[in-house]
């Protein structure tokens, strides 16, 4: 099967290649870099250092040879996002390459536009390009859990819900409440892709993913093949941060009363569920949603768990409640579906205190990068305020 995978330099979009390679799929990349430049601007890096993509691919063909490519480049740029489709005629497009992180489009005016700008945008491209040159194609977009928002009082279904409005029944998607610019993008995202199926008969999944954590997949069996992996406030996600905070000997910084509760899952098992999403398209001409997560956790259990495991390990490990910059209900209700990646044949590879535990590991072999970055693990992007020592313009700039 042919593979294009936007945003293949990332943290699942790197992992996504070696996987499908490993699998005898043929894969061609794309990457504009932002992600890099982007954590660079927040006074950081990846604790894991990563090679330069030339670096990386020369890796990949030596094992690979022909069956992997790369192009640098903007989605936002139509020309460019229509001659890589164009060309490679994919049978599956994964789409990765969006501007991931809320803090960072919570910054100030100018990362909120580039946020959405580049988000929108660059899926608005895809869709054209998929429609123009492969209508056929089996799309997989990125999304995530929190388009829904996380203060709803009733379930979370996948997707779309049923409901009796006035003696009438029907089927309407799952109300989104999302809480950032970055994840309002998502929203516009989803609503463009849902559109584009009805209007073209294109073929998509919608993955509402929860919160990826961990250092590696199976086939990172040495440095040079590891993803990257952030421990920043604005780009390191939750476990991930606290794991690096736990390695250094820093608090681990739980926001409020840390009642906020997420779906997670293991970067393996997001893998293993976009392999099987892959493997397993929707109908030709169906939008699909699919909620991908393994467990739910409060942010004050996670940090708990760290802490315990990290404890045994002999770090010490503190925990420390800091005011929450974020504008989030600190506890509520919580329960959302995920059945449709178990029926296809989803089940969990990794417990979470096992990937706790290998992260430490992992990280603790990188403890000095994570010190001598140790200043941007807290950066305090305020919700209703920014971030204080705003910055003129996000490190990359957008194109119309
Ligand atoms: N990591 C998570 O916990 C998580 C959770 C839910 C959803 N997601 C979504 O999954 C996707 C991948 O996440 P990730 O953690 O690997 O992020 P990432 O930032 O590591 O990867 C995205 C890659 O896309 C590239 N990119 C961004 N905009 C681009 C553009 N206009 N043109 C070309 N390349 C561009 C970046 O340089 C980066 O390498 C994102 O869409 C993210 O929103 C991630």
């Amino acid at each position: 099967m042919k593979i294009l995978i936007l945003g293949m330099d990332g943290y699942i979009g790197w992992s996504l290649a070696l996987r499908q390679l490993r699998l005898g799929n043929e894969v061609c990349g794309v990457d504009n870099f932002s992600r890099r430049k982007a954590v660079e601007e927040m006074g950081s890096w990846s604790a894991v250092p990563i090679l330069p993509m030339q670096k990386r691919l020369e890796i990949l063909k030596k094992e690979h040879g022909g069956k992997v490519s790369f192009h640098e480049g903007d989605l936002v740029d139509q020309k460019f996002t229509d001659d890589v489709i164009k060309t490679f005629k994919p049978d599956t497009i994964v789409h990765l390459a969006e501007q991931p992180s809320a803090p960072y489009s919570m910054i100030d005016q100018n990362h909120a536009v580039y946020t959405q700008s580049n988000n929108v945008v660059g899926t608005l491209n895809v869709l054209y390009s998929q429609k123009n040159h492969v209508p056929r194609a089996h799309l997989i977009k990125l999304g995530t859990m929190g388009e829904y928002g996380y203060g709803n009082d009733i379930d979370i279904t996948e997707g779309f819900m049923e409901i009796e409005f006035r003696g009438k029944k029907t089927v309407i998607p799952y109300p989104r409440m999302a809480g950032s610019w970055y994840h309002w993008s998502k929203v516009h995202d989803s609503n463009n892709i849902m559109f584009a199926c009805k209007l073209w008969n294109l073929t998509s999944t919608d993955i509402m993913q929860g919160i990826v954590y961990g250092t590696r997949i199976r086939e990172m069996e040495d440095e040079p093949k590891m993803t990257r992996f952030d421990f920043d406030e604005v780009f390191g996600t939750v476990i991930n941060r606290y794991c690096s905070q736990a390695v250094i000997g820093h608090p681990l910084t739980v926001y409020g009363q840390g009642g906020q509760t997420r779906g997670f899952l293991a970067l393996e098992d997001s893998i293993q569920c976009i392999t099987i999403l892959i493997n397993n398209p929707p109908d030709p001409g169906e939008y699909r949603v699919v909620n991908q997560f393994d467990e739910q956790y409060r942010v004050s259990e996670l940090a708990d768990r760290v802490k315990r495991i990290g404890d045994k390990k002999g770090l010490g490990v503190e925990i420390k409640r800091v005011e929450n910059p974020r504008l989030e209900k600190e506890e509520h209700y919580y329960k959302a579906d995920h059945e449709h990646l178990k029926k296809l044949g989803f089940k969990p590879t990794r417990h979470i205190d096992d990937e706790i535990n290998i992260m430490l590991d992992d990280l603790a072999v990188f403890k000095e990068r994570i010190q001598a970055k140790k200043d941007s693990i807290i950066k305090i992007v305020r919700w209703n305020d920014g971030l204080k020592q705003s910055m003129a313009s996000p490190a990359v700039s957008y194109k119309t």
